[in-house]
């Protein structure tokens, strides 16, 4: 059975990766929109990793006899001046929701919660892989921000992420992903 506290931590976790998935397809949107369709593409494998990510807590708390119950999302941005800017956002989103889960590991120590702990191990990797990944293209986009060319070049580049998951909210789907 999972505590009180662990429970409402855990539903404002999965708060905020809807809010994460409604992020990134907000930035998706905008980068079609600029006809950076490679980058559009990375954002949308983003987004539906980030609802797999909320799924990973609601089915958590469900497994351990807890009661799911979700919030508003807040308004979020939904544009930008230039192309390296919502990769700043989202490094920075990153580093918040990196935090976030350090804040969730404390409460679950603190409740004496060790059933969470693997949980909570895979996603302080994941965070390690969300931070270097946005930071990485943050780096790559400074670098020919002023080039038609090397941001086309860097667009097909990240065209080429691949994402097999199938739908988010099928177990058999989220379960497969590292
Ligand atoms: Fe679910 Fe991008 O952290």
């Amino acid at each position: 059975m999972i505590t009180e506290k662990v429970r409402h931590a855990m539903n404002e976790q999965i708060t905020h990766e809807l809010e994460s998935f409604y992020v990134y397809l907000s930035m998706a949107a905008y980068f079609h929109a600029q006809n950076l369709d490679g980058m559009a593409h990375w954002m949308r494998c983003q987004a539906h990793e980030e609802m797999i990510h909320a799924m990973k807590f609601y089915d958590h708390i469900l497994d351990r006899g807890g009661r799911v119950t979700l919030a508003d999302i807040k308004q979020i941005k939904t544009t930008w001046e230039k192309p390296l800017e919502p990769w700043q956002d989202a490094y920075e989103h990153e580093k918040f929701i990196t935090g976030k889960i350090i804040d969730l590991a404390k409460i679950c120590r603190a409740e004496n919660d060790y059933t969470s702990e693997p949980l909570l191990a895979w996603f302080l990797n994941e965070q390690i892989e969300e931070e270097k990944n946005t930071d990485k293209v943050c780096r790559d986009l400074a670098t020919v921000e002023n080039s038609k060319e090397g941001i086309l070049m860097l667009d097909r580049e990240l065209a080429a992420r691949v994402f097999t998951a199938g739908s988010p909210l099928d177990p058999a789907a989220y379960n497969l992903v590292a």
